[in-house]
């Protein structure tokens, strides 16, 4: 069934390879490092990190819903979202700064707290993807989307998914490591059991 490059279709293609783009983040992470285990952030931190690829979704589908309505949904004939663009890109900007506001409060929380390098390091990667992708964002929406900029913000999207989800298992990674380590001493029987 030919669906002529149908917005809904192009989206949850994008959206699917993200999370592709994301479930392969993870391998190669755990690949790369199969002993890692980095010191245990407060489980408040855990949280707070664990919100970022939500929101991150959330930046993801309006940015869809954003290309589906405008120009660069399909071809000329391809049919649009019936939504205002216009509107839809200042609420997928909008849902950026709650982004970056959340990430902000991660970053200072990490170094507050002396988190280990490698997390604190995580954090900055994805503030450096972020705030680039933020400003190609910006500059095609300011100058009628030019393609090479539209391209550009595509493959911004998937630095900045392959980010957070770096973050997200550096610190998940050091919890889960916690854990293990506490099973494994409550499985090693006491002295006293000898
Ligand atoms: C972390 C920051 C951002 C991320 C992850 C992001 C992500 C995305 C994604 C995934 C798309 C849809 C791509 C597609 O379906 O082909 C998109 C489209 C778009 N974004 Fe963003 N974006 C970010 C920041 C911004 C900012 C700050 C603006 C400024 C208004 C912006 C304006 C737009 C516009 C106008 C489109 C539609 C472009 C088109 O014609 O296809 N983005 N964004």
């Amino acid at each position: 069934m030919r669906q002529e490059l149908a917005p809904e279709v192009v989206a949850v293609h994008f959206l699917a390879s993200m999370v592709l783009v994301a479930a392969v983040t993870v391998l190669v992470d755990v690949l790369r490092r199969p002993a890692a285990r980095p010191r245990m952030p407060a489980r408040w931190i855990g949280w707070l990190v664990v919100a970022l690829p939500v929101v991150l979704g959330v930046v993801l589908v309006l940015g869809a819903l954003v290309t589906g309505s405008g120009p660069h949904a399909g071809d000329e004939r391809a049919r649009r979202f019936a939504l205002d663009p216009e509107l839809l890109s200042r609420v997928h900007a909008d849902a950026v700064l709650v982004f970056l506001a959340l990430l902000v409060v991660v970053l200072v929380a990490l170094h507050v707290t002396a988190a280990p390098p490698t997390q604190r390091r995580a954090a900055w990667w994805l503030v450096a993807a972020s705030l680039a992708q933020g400003a190609v964002g910006y500059v095609q929406y300011v100058t009628a989307l030019p393609v090479p900029l539209v391209a550009a913000h595509v493959v911004g999207a998937a630095l900045v998914t392959v980010a957070t989800t770096h973050l997200v298992v550096t610190v998940v990674r050091a919890r889960a490591g916690r854990r293990g380590r506490q099973a494994a001493r409550s499985a090693r029987p006491s002295p006293a059991s000898r």
